[in-house]
C-alpha cells in the first residue's frame, strides 16, 4: 500500500511516500528554522504563510523523487493535530483537495502518535508482530512530554505528562537565557560538549507520579544567569548548558525507567525532537534493563514519513477522514 503522507503541524512542511508502512520511497522536508531563528521562536502566522508557499513544491518533489504520480497512491494521510491551527489547516486543506480531486481515501493522523511510529519506520517489524507490546513510549518534543503505555497498535494509556513546559520548550527557553540561539536543543547539546564542569541545578521529582515539571529548572537557570554573569563567559555558558541538559535528562531517564518497570513494559520507545539528544539516548540505553529504540535523528524531528508509517499500522476505517476531516490543535493521544 502506497501512502502519500503530509505533515505541517509546526514549522516543517513535509511530504513523503511510504510503502507498506516501512519503505520510504521519498521523504521531503522543508524546514522554516532559518526564518524563525531571527525571532528566537516560532511565529505562528509566519509559519502558516510559509507552509502555503512550500506545500505544492514539496508535494511535487515527493512524488517526483518516488518516481510516482498521484494516481499510484492508495491512501492520503495527513496530520490533523495537535499543533498550530494555521499550520495544520494548510496541510489538511491541501490533503482534502488532493484526495477529493483524485478520489483517494483520506486519513487523519495524530502528530504525537506519528512520532511513536517513527520507530516502526526505523526498526521495521510485521504489522501482525506483537512482540514489542506492551512498550513504554517517551514522547518528547517542543510541544509535548508524555509517557504512554502502548498495549497494541493505536492503543495507549497515559502514564505521565508534563505539568508545565515540554522538555523541548525548556531547552528552547534555556538556550534563549544563555544567548545560544534557536532551536535550543541542538545548541545546548553542542555547548554542553565544550563544558569543563556542570552548573548545579534542581530537579522536580514530583514523587509518587510519573509526571514532569521543567518550569522550576528554567527559573533556577534564570537566577543563576542573573547572579553570575554567565552569558559573558563561554566556559560558564557551556557549564550551565551541561548542567541544564543533565537536569532534564536525569528526570526523563529516571521517570521513564521507573514507569517501564512498574507497568511491565518489554521495551522503551523514545520519539520526538528531544529524542535526538545524544545524552538522553546514551543514558537510556546504558541504564535500561530492557531494549530501548530511538529513531535516527532525521526521524526524531518532524517529518512526513512517520505520518505514513502511523497511518499504515494504526489507521483504521474509523480514523477520522474524508471531506469532514478538520484540524484539532489540542488533540491528545
Ligand atoms: O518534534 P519536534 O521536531 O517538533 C514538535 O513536534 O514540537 O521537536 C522540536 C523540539 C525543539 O524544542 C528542539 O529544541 C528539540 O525538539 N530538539 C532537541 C534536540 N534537537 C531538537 N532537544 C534536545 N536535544 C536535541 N539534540
Ligand atoms: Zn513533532
Amino acid at each position: 500500500m502506497k501512502i502519500l503522507s503530509i505533515e505541517t503541524s509546526c514549522d516543517e512542511t513535509a511530504v513523503a511516500v511510504v510503502e507498506d508502512g516501512t519503505r520510504m520511497l521519498s521523504n521531503v522536508v522543508s524546514s522554516q528554522i532559518d526564518i524563525h531563528r531571527r525571532y528566537g521562536g516560532i511565529v505562528p502566522e509566519v509559519a502558516s504563510r510559509q507552509h502555503m508557499l512550500s506545500i505544492v513544491p514539496v508535494y511535487e518533489e515527493a512524488l517526483q523523487s518516488a518516481g510516482l504520480v498521484l494516481q499510484d497512491m492508495d491512501r492520503i494521510a495527513v496530520t490533523y493535530g495537535p499543533g498550530l491551527a494555521g499550520s495544520l489547516l494548510v496541510g489538511v486543506n491541501f490533503a482534502k483537495a488532493v484526495a477529493i480531486a483524485a478520489g483517494i481515501p483520506l486519513f487523519g493522523v495524530n502528530h504525537m502518535e506519528a512520532h511513536v511510529y517513527a520507530n516502526w519506520l526505523a526498526f521495521p517489524i510485521d504489522a501482525t508482530d506483537t512482540s514489542r507490546f506492551p512498550c513504554l513510549c517517551l514522547i518528547v518534543s517542543g510541544g509535548h512530554t508524555e509517557l504512554q503505555l502502548m498495549t497494541g497498535h493505536g492503543q495507549y494509556q497515559l502514564v505521565g505528562h508534563t505539568r508545565d513546559d515540554a522538555a523541548g520548550e525548556a531547552f528552547d527557553k534555556a538556550a534563549r537565557l544563555l544567548n545560544l540561539g534557536y532551536p535550543g536543543g541542538p545548541v545546548i547539546e553542542q555547548a554542553a560538549r565544550r563544558a569543563t564542569g556542570s552548573l548545579a541545578l534542581p530537579r522536580a521529582w514530583l514523587k509518587g507520579t510519573y509526571d514532569f515539571s521543567f518550569s522550576g529548572l528554567k527559573t533556577a537557570l534564570w537566577h543563576a544567569v542573573n547572579k553570575q554573569q554567565i552569558v559573558d563567559d563561554p566556559e560558564l555558558t557551556a557549564n550551565a548548558a551541561a548542567g541544564f541538559q543533565e537536569a532534564v535528562v536525569d528526570v526523563l531517564v529516571q521517570k521513564t525507567l521507573t514507569a517501564a518497570m512498574d507497568h511491565g513494559a518489554v521495551c522503551i520507545l523514545v520519539s520526538g525532537g528531544v529524542a535526538a539528544n545524544s545524552r538522553l539516548r546514551e543514558r537510556l540505553t546504558q541504564e535500561s534493563p530492557i531494549t530501548v529504540l530511538a529513531p535516527p535523528l532525521s526521524f526524531c524531528t518532524d517529518n512526513a514519513a512517520m505520518v505514513g508509517a502511523c497511518s499504515y499500522f494504526s489507521g483504521t476505517p474509523s480514523s477520522p477522514g474524508g471531506p469532514e476531516l478538520d484540524v484539532l490543535p489540542g488533540l491528545s493521544l
